[in-house]
């Protein structure tokens, strides 16, 4: 076989990648194009001496990144291309969506990081980085370190800056809870507890309202808002408090106990609310309570751990739902004892959907807005925090020099004081939910229809007590 034969083989296997490093390097379809016929030509003009070389790859890559290179220096082309005019070059170029919004963004860094990452993304072993780039293995690990992190910068700032234009343009809101990521609770228009979801929910004059929250949330709003658009970053995000409530079940429970007024946390489903005379949230729940009768007969569901502290502080003796929060269900007396022994001054802040024998230790005890409030009163205290621990980013964001100690679940080898559902929003979701206007919430209409009279009637009795 000729040698010209044998290049032409050579060039259909490994043309890609000469392509690929041209693309990193051009500004538009036409470079490329000449990046790639000089860069050939460079190859060819050399092959003969290859002969030498360990890895043919190796060598492709070298000659064309400084065929690359040099042409860059000749130029002194700028960095930066416009977003709009890389995606055109890479509609043609590559079809792989993915790779197409990690090149956009790569085609920003500087041409070194380029490279670097360029090989990285190719797959090749740090040695073989080293030896094509001229540089020692752990330098090339330092350097690929630092120009990943700068990417995850660049896709959160790029991602960030989406959303709020998806936002703008769809007259959206988004709403968050506490226990969302700090990055959602930051993007968020309003960040509140269950009862201020609500009410802004009420309020708003957007069209769309995204709810960072979970799914018993996201109906609330619907059902206070049936003409707008719902949306939720991920539909399996649910609660264990509501699901530890079936409606069919409950329903029966009610109907066993005629002549009692039921009253439900707002931590349960449309249709449970459907079935209830009044609902409440961690907020509110005392004040509603004491609003009826000292002999009222009550109903309260599904919280036992709430119920029993409202029994506790209302002195009343409602007939209480045996349901639970699993990640509220899982803090210990013992481990927070054991971090009050290494922080004695720490105030302990406790959710009420806490077992009774932490809220005993506890030395505020509230809703989660409540706990906030508090620490942002008193900021010269420190505080040990046994709620989710999303909680602990909106109080670092207001109290800078304070100390916040989440408190330890039971079992300190999980994460069981982030609640699994909250955290199944992210970001990527976010975005993707309001470009697809999708996960949506619905409700049937018969249910709504039920479910409103009492949300409606804790958001009168909460505007009447100023809450
Ligand atoms: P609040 O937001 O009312 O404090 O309730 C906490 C909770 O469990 C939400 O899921
Ligand atoms: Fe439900 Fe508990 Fe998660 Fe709140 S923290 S959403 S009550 S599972």
């Amino acid at each position: 076989m000729s040698i010209e034969q044998e290049f032409a083989d050579k060039l259909v296997q490994y043309k890609h990648i000469i392509y690929k490093v041209c693309f990193m390097y051009a500004d538009n379809k036409d470079d490329v194009n000449d990046l790639y016929q000089e860069s050939v030509f460079n190859i060819w003009k050399s092959y003969q001496s290859f002969r030498g070389e360990s890895s043919f790859t190796t060598w492709v890559y070298r000659i064309s990144l400084n065929t690359c290179i040099s042409d860059f220096r000749k130029k002194k082309k700028h960095d930066y291309v416009p977003l709009e005019q890389q995606v055109d070059i890479m509609e043609d170029c590559e079809r792989n969506e993915l790779l197409k919004e990690m090149y956009s963004l790569i085609k920003r860094l500087n041409k070194v990081d380029r490279m670097f990452i360029l090989l990285w993304l190719d797959e090749k072993s740090y040695d073989e980085i080293a030896e094509i780039t001229g540089t020692s293995r752990n330098n090339v690990a330092i350097k690929l370190h630092r120009i990943k992190e700068k990417l995850k910068n660049m896709i959160m700032d790029n991602l960030i800056e989406a959303i709020r234009q998806l936002k703008q343009k769809k007259n959206a809101v988004i709403l968050g809870h506490y226990y969302q990521k700090g990055e959602i609770q930051d993007i968020a228009d309003y960040v509140g507890d269950s009862l201020a979801l609500a009410q802004w929910a009420a309020r708003t004059e957007a069209d769309i309202i995204v709810m960072c929250g979970v799914h018993f949330m996201g109906e609330t709003a619907k059902v206070l808002c049936p003409d707008k658009k719902v949306l939720v970053p991920d539909m399996a995000a649910g609660c264990s408090l509501a699901d530890s409530c079936p409606a069919d079940k409950f329903s029966q429970f009610v109907k066993e106990h005629p002549g009692y007024t039921v009253i439900s946390y707002v931590n349960t489903t449309a249709a449970v609310k459907a079935v209830t005379d009044v609902v409440v949230t961690s907020t509110n729940a005392k004040q509603i309570v004491e609003s009826f009768p000292k002999d009222e007969k009550i109903i309260f569901g599904p919280d036992r751990n709430l119920g029993n502290y409202i029994n506790s502080v209302t002195g009343r003796n409602m007939l209480l739902w045996n349901g639970a929060c699993h990640v509220h269900e899982e803090f210990s007396v013992e481990k927070i004892v054991e971090i009050k022994q290494q922080h004695p001054d720490a105030v302990v802040l406790a959710h009420p959907e806490c077992k009774s024998t932490v809220l005993k230790l506890a030395d505020v005890v509230g809703s989660t807005a409540a706990l906030l409030k508090y620490a942002v009163t008193h900021p010269e205290k420190s505080y040990i925090v046994a709620t989710e621990s999303g909680i602990l980013h909106e109080m670092r964001k207001q109290c800078p020099q304070t100390t916040f100690i989440p408190a330890p679940p039971n079992d300190s080898t999980c994460a069981c004081n982030e609640c699994g559902y909250m955290r199944l929003n992210t970001l990527g979701k976010l975005y993707d939910c309001l470009k697809n206007e999708s996960p949506e919430i619905k409700v049937d209409a018969e249910i709504a229809e039920k479910a409103v009279k009492p949300i409606k009637r804790m958001l009168e009795i909460s505007a009447q007590l100023g809450l």
